[in-house]
């Protein structure tokens, strides 16, 4: 098959032999969790590999060990979905949290420090402020959106600072992160014996909308549980990079047990022939929303990707990095908490639920759901506000949306 195929044609066929599994169209769940070896060296080698030990070589392929290690339908998934990223190599994870744990853990050490764009979803928030320290890994942000000189003033005097975190869009603001300036930083600042690592979380767009690993990222990290399993059935994650860097986030996964099981890693594979169109969709539908709520009287702040009113410098920072608007969007509407709740309980069609990217349209509430965790003063600094909604929105009708908003703003 050519090589210059788009993803959406590559996903079809890639990463899947239908001979090795009796001519299966589609590949089975290998419910299992260990494999036979050949013989014991098959076993031995395949260990190496897989601690490790020894680097696979040119068009070796190891055996299967354990479903802890790998597995045929998590392996499957892997290459089909690193794709759009165009990512050497993938792991899935049990959840997104699994991924940016396993992934920070595997290269951070006590005595380093993660500086991260803020804010962040808040379970990585909470890791990153009260978990990492517990390991003697100190963390520091800087605001999502920085400029270069922003996010430099607090790499370029601190040779502990071993990663950069940026998550962009952020959620819950909806900002956009400089992907390129982080990985200029990075770079500028890299020692042989410290090179700094610039991880991003693309859930928010991707894979379809954008792709940091072309703006210099050196790993991309998601929450799978949103666009790429899409039907709010499943719990999933992935890191997404080189082959060098994932073989060690790999051996994390194996020893911390956060891979995901081999029938999450068969549904995401099922959503995976739909990603696009679904994102594409969920976007035609948000982009009719949200032109009719920057109208609405009873909100304002909206934050959406593409839109002028996020101001000329996330403007550029969209068309440089973005194929895409996206299907989330944050606003505030008129009042404080009473008045957000009002709106809330009075949705009928958008499904009152954290999490995001689903076939149904979700709205919460940040500031006392995703982010409840911050603080006042942290909350403040990341510009989370308590009349602030989020909505992800889904396949329904549009307009049938769009009548359900303006009855509960109606409202407050
Ligand atoms: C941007 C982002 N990253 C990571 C996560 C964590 O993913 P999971 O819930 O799959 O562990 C979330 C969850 O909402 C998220 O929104």
């Amino acid at each position: 098959m050519s090589s210059t195929v788009k993803p959406q044609t590559a996903i079809f066929s890639k990463g899947y032999d239908p001979q090795r599994s009796e001519g299966a169209a589609v590949p089975p769940v290998f419910r299992t969790s260990t494999f036979l070896f050949k013989s014991a060296e098959e076993g031995k080698r395949a260990f190496e590999i897989a601690y490790g030990l020894s680097p696979m070589k040119a068009g070796e392929s190891p055996a299967l060990i354990y479903t802890r290690v790998n597995n045929p339908n998590t392996e499957i998934l892997e290459e089909k979905a690193a794709c759009w990223d165009g990512a050497e190599d993938a792991a899935l994870f049990g959840s997104g949290m699994g991924a940016i744990s396993s992934t920070c853990l595997a290269f951070l050490r006590p005595g380093d420090t993660l500086v991260f764009g803020d804010p962040v979803y808040g379970g990585t928030e909470y890791f990153f402020r009260h978990m990492l320290p517990l390991f003697g890994i100190k963390t520091k942000h800087f605001s999502a959106g920085a400029t270069r000189e922003e996010m430099e003033a607090l790499v370029k005097d601190d040779p502990t600072v071993r990663a950069i975190y940026l998550e962009s869009p952020a959620n819950p603001t909806i900002l956009i992160s400089d992907i390129a300036a982080a990985r200029a930083i990075a770079d500028q600042y890299s020692t042989p014996e410290r090179p700094i690592l610039l991880m991003v979380d693309n859930t928010f767009m991707g894979p379809i909308f954008a792709q940091p690993l072309k703006q210099g990222a050196h790993l991309v990290i998601y929450s799978a549980t949103k666009f790429f399993g899409g039907h709010s059935d499943l719990v999933a994650g992935f890191t997404m990079g080189s082959k060098a860097l994932m073989g060690q986030v790999k051996v994390f996964r194996t020893i911390l047990g956060s891979i995901a099981d081999p029938d999450t890693a068969w549904l995401i594979h099922r959503s995976l022939a739909t990603l696009q169109v679904r994102m594409e969709k969920q976007q035609e539908s948000a982009r009719k929303l949200v032109a009719h709520l920057l109208d609405h009287p009873k909100v304002y702040d909206l934050s959406y990707p593409g839109l002028p009113q996020m101001g000329e410098r996330q403007l550029a920072l969209w068309r440089e990095q973005c194929t895409g608007t996206g299907s989330l969007a944050t606003f505030k509407v008129r009042g404080g908490e009473a008045e957000a709740f009002h709106f809330l309980n009075a949705i009928r069609h958008m499904k009152l639920a954290v999490s995001l990217g689903g076939v149904e349209s979700l709205i919460q509430h940040p500031s006392s759901m995703t982010h409840s965790d911050m603080s006042p003063a942290e909350k403040a600094h990341a510009g989370i506000t308590d009349n602030m909604i989020r909505i992800s929105v889904g396949l329904e009708d549009v307009d049938d949306l769009i009548t359900d908003l303006d009855q509960a703003l109606a409202q407050i």
